[in-house]
């Protein structure tokens, strides 16, 4: 990023500062102590201790800021038109795994828009910037979304509801109908980096439902200022309301949200 404003460079900051600790837990994956959050859903000391250094960076820099984090949740600051919307670590289990694809995401909320957003992959030491306005950044290279125009040369990605989840019949719908007119669709376990690839290039789309906030805030708007669409997949209210999220390149978006809407 040419000029990065102080809110990103205190992001920037914290994320670097979390992700050296979950460097260092990734490297004894094996060794972590880890508690069951829910079915199929682990949380990791790693996790918890990310979360607690970005709140620590955040809190001491923007004490006025309110805060919605996937392991503490929600708190409301002096600021009620600013609040840090924070994923520790997605891709928690592509890290239990070992599998080196997961990243910190931090967004900055004002008056319910986000108007800054940083993803950290720090195995690949790509960091994804964005900021309303001022484009969005892979490292010191603008994004751009894809160019493609013809989905059966588009690759798209997507979550999978796992352990039960109620959804998974609908997700497979939707991939059993969109597979055959695209080059592949990918599940890579990591939401706020599949939207990043998405702001640069790499996915020409994305959709999943049953996300959180935190999991697609940064991702969002890295999506926005990389010229790129994002909506709800489910019609009625916004993406943080539904959970549910489209993202794609202005070519296909549209096509993309009508045909998963009619599986
Ligand atoms: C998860 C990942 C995954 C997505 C799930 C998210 P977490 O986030 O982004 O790709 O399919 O819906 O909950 O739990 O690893 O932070």
């Amino acid at each position: 990023m040419t000029q990065a404003s102080a809110n990103i460079n205190i992001m920037i900051k914290a994320a670097r500062k979390a992700a050296r600790g979950l460097l260092r837990d990734f490297g004894e994956v094996e060794n972590l102590q880890v508690s069951a959050k829910g079915p199929g859903d682990f949380v990791s000391r790693a996790d918890l201790k990310s979360e607690e250094t970005i709140r620590a960076e955040l809190m001491e820099a923007r004490p006025n800021y309110g805060w919605l984090g996937e392991e503490s949740r929600e708190a409301k600051g002096a600021d009620p038109t600013r609040r840090w919307i924070v994923d520790p670590l997605d891709g928690t289990t592509n890290f239990l795994h070992g599998l080196p694809h997961w990243a910190v995401s931090i967004a900055l909320e004002h008056k319910g828009e986000i108007v800054a957003g940083v993803i950290y992959d720090p195995v690949k030491d790509e960091m994804f910037v964005a900021e309303k306005g001022a484009g969005a950044w892979l490292n010191d290279r603008r994004l751009r979304v894809s160019g493609r125009r013809e989905m059966i040369a588009m690759l798209f990605a997507t979550g999978v509801p796992f352990a039960g989840n109620p959804t998974l019949p609908q997700s497979l719908r939707e991939i059993a109908a969109l597979n055959p007119q695209t080059s592949g669709i990918r599940r890579w376990g990591a939401a706020a980096l599949d939207l990043a690839y998405v702001a640069a290039g790499r996915f020409d789309g994305f959709w999943e439902r049953g996300i959180h906030p935190w999991d697609m805030a940064a991702g969002c708007l890295l999506v926005r200022e990389a010229g790129g669409f994002v909506g709800p997949l489910d019609e009625g209210a916004g993406i943080f309301e539904t959970g549910s999220v489209v993202a794609a390149n202005a070519n296909i978006f549209e096509t993309l949200t009508r045909t998963l809407r009619s599986v």
